[in-house]
């Protein structure tokens, strides 16, 4: 067999010393060959970005070896420079470049001949759909196109081995999709890639994925293999009312996850068949209607999710990863106990937290936020949805009064959001897309920090550190510098300091980007929480599971407002639509022939299998079969599966487009 590409022996990062000491990562083995997409996931503060940074030379190791493309990352990691390329976590564009003058400066650095470069160029411009601001300043891109500007300077050259830090934390999901592409089409070069992602649907497309808890690696095996060795057992039903369901499903032993797709829950038992049957007749003795209730496949999330389970069950306590589940809840209702939850709230006018009519932002001559109207609800979790661009942190920093409207109104629990915006600053709350915290402070400066913001008098401010720490869950890290935290401490400090003066609304945007998914769930225990004590949540996200979770959402394209409504009614409002599954041979080679076929609208890659989303399933089914079959590509049963929020919002999305096409022909 060949040398591995990556080979990593015994590799180890402690920090501090004495008591002081932080095993970081604790003697991992690691092999990847070249070729291949090797998947490095777990919770947050495991050891990923260490890991990543002791393989590219920036670290360097308190013990171990490793090689990289037959370099010494340790003795020889100056001459790493010319084998890899390496986008970090907080990789920097120039500020004061636009768009193309940063791809150009990163191809004339690493040497990419012009003509090359120009090809790369335009190619990764279309695949982040940013060919419309290329002409704009970095410093004026929204978070997710920064994002996706860094990823394409990564991409312009070509490596051996490409490491990516988190590539796609806050890139929304078609621009995902695309993204995979991509790195797809680097395997074929030869190109190996070592990943770190939060999101489990990533790691899926993997051929090999290592999951690491606390610093060691527990599992290291295909995403296949992974899945079967899973301890626990998924479920899928569909259990009406569902609220109800779900409130019984999380106070009952064993279960570990449940999950709400629509109208399908998806759960995670801790152990075997018997547990399932007796929680069927639960349900049923508490009036639930179970239907379609089956035994699935588990998803690579289930077995995450399992993974850290046992960790929190076999943990020493003095160490408080995550808040204690039942703690939280003992002192919030159950989300699930909300009324109507899951439903559209009662359509009252009175209630009304914030409004808008015809909210517009223009900067220069491009129109950012164009006439959105809504009104949200005291107590309503409004999802506010959107492609990276699309127009949703500025509609929120007009809403807090942080940048003037250009055009149209809008109020907030009844302020004038520009005539009485001093009035109305202390009944709201704002979680930025970057956690406002200061990383210099501790933990309890920044709480005292926000609590002098807000004017809380001393006791006031006493209590209320005192619930952030209990609700974030960092009683005895008072002390720690915020920088030091992992990402899920982070984002609940900064909630807690978002909500220390007891806004009756909340904005959060983006709150759990590149936030594990233990973590994530978490945190959407507290918003429920929130809401149900009457706090209304104006919320941004591109995770679609959370978007599941909300009682209404907005969808927001090139600034405007393309769809409102209940998830549930959002579904039942758009009549076309299906996915398609198609197991493939080749699956890179089965992408060109449904190129530009009229009856798809969009595809993607999930390792040997493809997705189709078409407009309507035969005439889909049949191109397909027509377009794929002539090849020889097809690899047994096409099926229709299940469409997501997503699917569904790509639906959206492609008849706005068509709607526009016509608009500017006529
Ligand atoms: N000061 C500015 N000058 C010019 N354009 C700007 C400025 N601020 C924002 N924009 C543009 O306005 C658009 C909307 O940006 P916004 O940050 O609201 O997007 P978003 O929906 O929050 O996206 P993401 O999901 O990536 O966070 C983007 O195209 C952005 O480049
Ligand atoms: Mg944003």
């Amino acid at each position: 067999m060949t040398e591995p590409i990556i080979h990593a022996t015994g590799l180890t990062k402690t920090y501090g010393r004495g008591a002081k000491k932080v095993e970081a990562v604790r003697g991992i083995d690691l092999r990847v060959r070249q070729g291949q997409i090797f998947g490095l996931v777990g919770p947050d503060g495991a050891g990923k970005t260490t890991t990543i940074q002791m393989l590219t030379g920036i670290l360097t190791p308190t013990a171990g070896s490793a090689t990289v493309a037959g370099i010494d990352v340790v003795g020889d990691s100056d001459a790493l420079g010319g084998s890899i390329g390496y986008m970090s976590e907080g990789f920097t564009l120039y500020g004061s470049l636009s768009v193309e003058e940063n791809l150009d400066f990163f191809a004339s650095l690493y040497k990419v001949p012009p003509e090359e470069a120009a090809r790369r160029k335009e190619t990764l411009l279309g695949f982040a759909r940013m060919e419309s601001a290329r002409g704009r300043r970095a410093e004026h891109l929204s978070g997710g196109m920064k994002k996706k500007l860094a990823l394409a300077c990564t991409l312009i050259y070509r490596p051996k081995v490409l490491f990516l830090d988190e590539p796609t934390t806050g890139v929304d999901p078609v621009s995902r999709q695309e993204f995979w592409k991509i790195l797809y089409e680097f395997l074929v070069e030869g190109i190996t890639i070592f990943s770190t992602t939060p999101y489990m649907d990533e790691a899926e497309r993997c051929h090999q994925v290592a999951l690491l808890r606390r610093g060691e690696v527990i599992a290291n095996e295909s995403p296949a293999t992974l899945k079967r060795t899973l301890s626990g057992l998924a479920l899928d039903m569909v259990a009406m009312p569902q609220a109800q369901a779900l409130s019984q499903l999380r106070r009952m032993q064993g279960v570990s996850q449940v999950q709400v797709f629509g109208e399908r829950l998806h759960l995670l038992l801790r152990d075997g068949e018997d547990r399932a049957e007796a929680l069927r007749a639960q349900l049923g003795e508490a009036g639930v209607e179970v239907n379609d209730f089956k035994i699935t496949n588990p998803s690579l999330e289930d077995v995450f999710i399992a993974s850290i389970e046992d960790l929190r069950a076999s943990d020493m306590p003095a160490k408080p990863g995550v808040p204690e589940p039942e703690k939280l809840l003992a002192q919030f209702p159950l989300p699930s106990d909300l009324e109507g939850f899951s439903e559209t709230p009662v359509e009252h006018t009175n209630g009304i937290v914030v409004r808008t009519e015809g909210l517009t932002k223009r900067f220069g001559d491009f129109t950012a936020v164009d006439q959105v109207s809504l009104g949200v609800h005291k107590g309503e979790i409004f999802g506010f949805l959107g492609p990276n661009g699309s127009g949703k942190t500025t509609t929120i920093r007009m809403l807090c009064g942080l940048l003037p409207p250009s055009a149209g109104q809008a109020s907030v629990a009844n302020f004038d959001v520009v005539k009485e915006r001093a009035a109305m600053k202390p009944h709201l709350g704002y979680m930025s897309q970057k956690f406002s915290l200061y990383k210099d402070l501790t933990v309890d400066e920044n709480i005292r920090f926000y609590g002098d913001l807000y004017g809380l008098p001393p006791g006031r401010l006493a209590q209320r550190r005192n619930w952030v720490l209990e609700m974030a869950g960092l009683k005895g890290k008072e002390h720690l510098l915020t920088r030091d935290l992992s990402g899920g401490w982070k984002q609940r400090l900064a909630l807690g300091c978002a909500i220390l003066h007891e806004p009756q609304i909340l904005f959060l945007d983006e709150p759990t980007s590149g936030v594990d998914p233990v973590s994530r769930r978490q945190f959407w225990d507290l918003i429920f929480a929130l809401s149900i004590q009457g706090v209304t949540i104006f919320v941004t996200t591109h995770y679609m599971d959370e978007a599941e979770h909300c009682h209404n959402l907005g969808l927001l394209y090139r600034g405007r407002l393309i769809a409102k409504g209940s998830p549930a009614k959002l579904r039942s409002r758009m009549k076309l639509g299906s996915l398609i599954e198609v197991p493939v041979r080749d699956p890179l080679a089965a992408l060109p022939p449904l190129d530009g076929l009229p009856e798809i609208i969009q595809t993607s890659i999930f390792a040997d299998k493809l997705h189709a989303l078409v407009w309507e399933v035969d005439a889909g089914r049949s191109a397909i079969e027509a377009a794929l079959g002539s090849h020889d590509l097809i690899d047994g049963p096409i099926k229709n599966i299940p469409i997501s929020l997503g699917d569904l919002f790509n639906l959206f999305i492609e008849m706005e487009e068509e709607g526009r096409k016509v608009r500017q022909t006529t």
